[in-house]
This record gives C-alpha cells, sequence and structure tokens, in this order.
C-alpha cells in the first residue's frame, strides 16, 4: 500500500488504499469497496480494471514499451530463441546454461504424443478448423497424462511446462497433417524446438524437410515476439480458469479457445485475407481506407488498433523489419507485402487513424511473415497459439504460487426485467 483515496458516497468518505508498482502505475484498491460502501464498481470489458498484481511482463500501451521480466523485447528479439524466452517468462529469469540444457531435454523427450492420442486425429473431420483441434487435444493431453495435472513442487511445473510446449507443437502439425490428409509424421530427437515443429509440418515419409537456418530464425522470432503480453483475453481467460483450481492443461485448452475470435489471435488471419482481398479485387488502398473511414459493412482495418497500444505496438516494428530481411533472405517477394506498407503509410496520416491512435499491431505483418517461411493460413492462429503458451503457465503459474488466491468471480449490474410473475402455457 502507498497512499489512500478518498470516495465520498451519499454524504460519507470512504479511504481506499492505493497502490504503485514497480513501473509506477498506480491502482485504487477496491477490494472492500462492496462490504464497506455497497457499491461496486462498473467497467465494461474490464478497461480500467486490474485483475490481478503480475511479475510477468510489463506494457506501457502510450509509449509503446513490452518488457517480459523486465527484459525489453528489443533486446530479447534475434538473441533469444524461443525456448530460452519461454523460460524467461515462465520462471523469471535467463536460464543458466544447466537449465536450459535440462529444460530442452525434457522438451525433447515430451515430443511424442501417445500413440492412442492419435488416433484421436482420424475423429475429427478433414475440414475441422485446427485451433478446434488443438483445444481439444490440449485437454486430452491431461486424461493421457493424468500425473501430469499434480503439481507440488518446481519440478512438476518444469516437467508439465515441458509438457505441455512440446506436445502442443506436436499436436498443431498433426492438426495440420490430418486437415490435408496426410499422415502424421514423429518428431525428431535430434532436432531443436522450431526445426521440429517444421519438420512435423512439412515432412512427408518419403522426403525429410529440411528447414533453413533464415526460416528457423523467423520462426523462433515470431514464437517469442508472442510469448506474453500481460492481462489480454486469453490469458485472463486461462487465469480465470485457473482461478478455480482447474489444472494447467484445462486452463491454457481454454485460453486456446479465446484466442481463437478474430478480435484476438484470429486476427493475423483477418489481416491476410483482407490484404488478399485488396490484392485480388484491385481496389486501390485509398478507396479500402475510405471504406473502413465510412464503416462500410462495418469493415476494419484488421491488424490495425489496440486496446492498450495507443502508440507503435513494438513487435509490429521488430516484424516489419524482420519480414523485409527474410524475405530478401529467402529471395522472394509477396504483393501483401507491398499493400500493407502502402495501408500502413495511408493510415498514419490520416486523421482517422490518427484522432483513435490506432497503430499496426502486432497481426498487422505477422501473417506476411509465416507466409514468407511456409505457414498456411489456416494455422496461423495455431501458430500465435503456440507462442502465447508460455505467458499462459507463467500466469497460471502465479496463480498455482500464491496461497492467498481466490477464486476470479466478478460481479455484475443486472438490468433486466424485474418482478415478472410465471404464467400458465395457455397464457402466454
Ligand atoms: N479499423 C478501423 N477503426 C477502428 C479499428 C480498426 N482496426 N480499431 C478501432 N477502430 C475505431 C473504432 O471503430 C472506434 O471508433 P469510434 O470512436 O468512431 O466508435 C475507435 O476506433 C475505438 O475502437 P474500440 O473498438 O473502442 O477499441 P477497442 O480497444 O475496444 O478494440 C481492437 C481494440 C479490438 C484491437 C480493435 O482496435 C480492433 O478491432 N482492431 C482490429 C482487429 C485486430 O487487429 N485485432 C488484433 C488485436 S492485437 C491481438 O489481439 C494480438
Amino acid at each position: 500500500m502507498s497512499g489512500v483515496a478518498r470516495l465520498e458516497l451519499d454524504g460519507t468518505v470512504y479511504e481506499l488504499p492505493t497502490y504503485v508498482g514497480t513501473e509506477g502505475e498506480r491502482a485504487i484498491d477496491i477490494s472492500k469497496l462492496r462490504d464497506t460502501t455497497g457499491y461496486i464498481t462498473l467497467d465494461d470489458g474490464y478497461g480500467n480494471t486490474g485483475s490481478c498484481r503480475s511479475a510477468v511482463t510489463f506494457i506501457d500501451g502510450d509509449a509503446g514499451i513490452l518488457r517480459y521480466r523486465g527484459i525489453p523485447i528489443e533486446e530479447l528479439a534475434g538473441r533469444s530463441s524461443f525456448v530460452e524466452t519461454a523460460w524467461l517468462v515462465i520462471f523469471g529469469t535467463l536460464p543458466t546454461v544447466e537449465q536450459r540444457d535440462r529444460f530442452s531435454t525434457l522438451l525433447s523427450d515430451s515430443a511424442m504424443i501417445d500413440e492412442v492420442m492419435r488416433k484421436h486425429f482420424n475423429a475429427f473431420p478433414q475440414s475441422a478448423p485446427p485451433m478446434a483441434i488443438l483445444s481439444a487435444m490440449i485437454n486430452t493431453l491431461s486424461a493421457h497424462d493424468a500425473g501430469v495435472t499434480q503439481i507440488e513442487d518446481d519440478a512438476d511445473m518444469e516437467r508439465a511446462t515441458a509438457v505441455l510446449m512440446s506436445k502442443v507443437r506436436t499436436i498443431a502439425a498433426a492438426s495440420y497433417k490430418a486437415s490435408i490428409g496426410e499422415p502424421l509424421v514423429y518428431p525428431r530427437y535430434d532436432l531443436k524446438y522450431a526445426e521440429n515443429f517444421l519438420h512435423m509440418m512439412f515432412s512427408v515419409p518419403y522426403r525429410q524437410f529440411e528447414a533453413t537456418p533464415e526460416v528457423t530464425a523467423a520462426l523462433n522470432l515470431f514464437l517469442m515476439l508472442h510469448a506474453d503480453h500481460e492481462q489480454n483475453c486469453s490469458t485472463s481467460t486461462v487465469r480465470m480458469v485457473g482461478s478455480s483450481k482447474a489444472n494447467l492443461f484445462a486452463s491454457c485448452a481454454a485460453g486456446v479457445c479465446a484466442l481463437w475470435g478474430p478480435l484476438h489471435g484470429g486476427a493475423n488471419v483477418a489481416a491476410v485475407q483482407m490484404l488478399q482481398q485488396i490484392n485480388d479485387s484491385g481496389m486501390p488502398v485509398a478507396e479500402f481506407v475510405r471504406k473502413v473511414k465510412n464503416k462500410d459493412e462495418g469493415v476494419k482495418l484488421m491488424g490495425f488498433g489496440h486496446r492498450v497500444y495507443k502508440n507503435f505496438d513494438p513487435r509490429s516494428k521488430i516484424l516489419k523489419k524482420s519480414v523485409d530481411e527474410v524475405l530478401a533472405q529467402l529471395d522472394k517477394t509477396d504483393p501483401l507485402l507491398d499493400i500493407a506498407l502502402e495501408l500502413e503509410a495511408a493510415a498514419l496520416e490520416d486523421d482517422y487513424f490518427i484522432e483513435r491512435k490506432l497503430y499496426p499491431n502486432v497481426d498487422f505483418y505477422s501473417g506476411i511473415l509465416l507466409r514468407a517461411i511456409g505457414i498456411p493460413l489456416e494455422m496461423f492462429t495455431v501458430m500465435f497459439a503456440i507462442g502465447r503458451m508460455p505467458g499462459w503457465i507463467a500466469n497460471w503459474k502465479e496463480i498455482n504460487d500464491d496461497e492467498k488466491s481466490r477464486i476470479y468471480r466478478p460481479r455484475q449490474i443486472y438490468v433486466g426485467p424485474t418482478g415478472v410473475q410465471w404464467q400458465p402455457r395457455d397464457e402466454r
């Protein structure tokens, strides 16, 4: 507690404790408000509600700052792999050599899924969305290895983390293989995290896929940029579910469902579809911007705007640079990148976007990077889910480690009918 705020209600002054976080963020503690005053706070969409105290990720949306465990995203990008970043996000510090080696071995040892579980993939229709398969199969994991849901100490947590992070990659690749009618590919023990995923995605029984270092680096960058983003929709969902003491796997499966929506993780698909439509229709960018501003048929500039960033999303800056480099290294061009650059330039000097502080978010360029490394559109949101897994695990761990943690249970203001009486069927 750092001070008090005074609130006058119905002639009585109440004192509420205030808190200041380590980065100077300020909050009024209203946890006793209802007990003492009879009032609750009303905050549709939770834009002003601090749902927890967390030591994982810091975002300053006005300054365009993102830090994992205190380290700026720009310092991690290109230096720490996804696995090293995951350790940092989940366990709080960059891993020592010994921790890194142990965790890598655990990940490699956990890559296979139960042979019986492989059969589940045949039960989904070929048209099943990979996000539906992913959420179902993450839940199924705990049914096949019940021990992994019993987390009593740090070693249990490390093992559960490795099982979830490693198998989610195998499940994701298997869901893609099932969707295109190809046999599922077993993981390889000699390959690191990102390469192993690409192998399971693109190898076939008669031809091994060899990922180039550039593609592997681009995938590592994509995943580490998505590793956490504080209390977003899916992470809050994981915390909400975890607060009921639901296990890690059930909680993260719920996170996948929350991520699926087009206003959240699904936006990377929507952004590429939007660019593709502009490309295919030959519509001038200025005309599309006009439609967005007129809110014609609810058209939005997908990949633009963010609840927290009211300045550049730092991840989008890193991705924009990386997309250029990867395309050059792979000797590829992408007409969608040209449209994206033109759209961004038009939006950034347009009053509609300036006044509303709408800037490119992570999804504006991430789809173009995924296309460059050969990931099909249907898998984009799944890729986001693999990347976000460390953040979900870290937030679940915070709840699990906190002995004072309570079940999340918001209140509401009821605005429905009152005093309505039941009517017999023939009188309705
Ligand atoms: N294109 C056009 N107008 C927009 C956009 C956009 N992408 N985003 C917001 N606006 C407008 C709104 O219409 C609204 O205008 P108004 O004041 O005239 O009514 C104003 O900007 C404020 O927008 P809100 O919807 O209130 O902003 P909110 O914080 O609720 O939503 C969100 C944030 C969901 C990200 C929104 O900007 C959006 O829909 N963007 C497109 C989808 C997207 O890219 N999502 C990915 C987010 S990042 C992530 O999840 C990883």
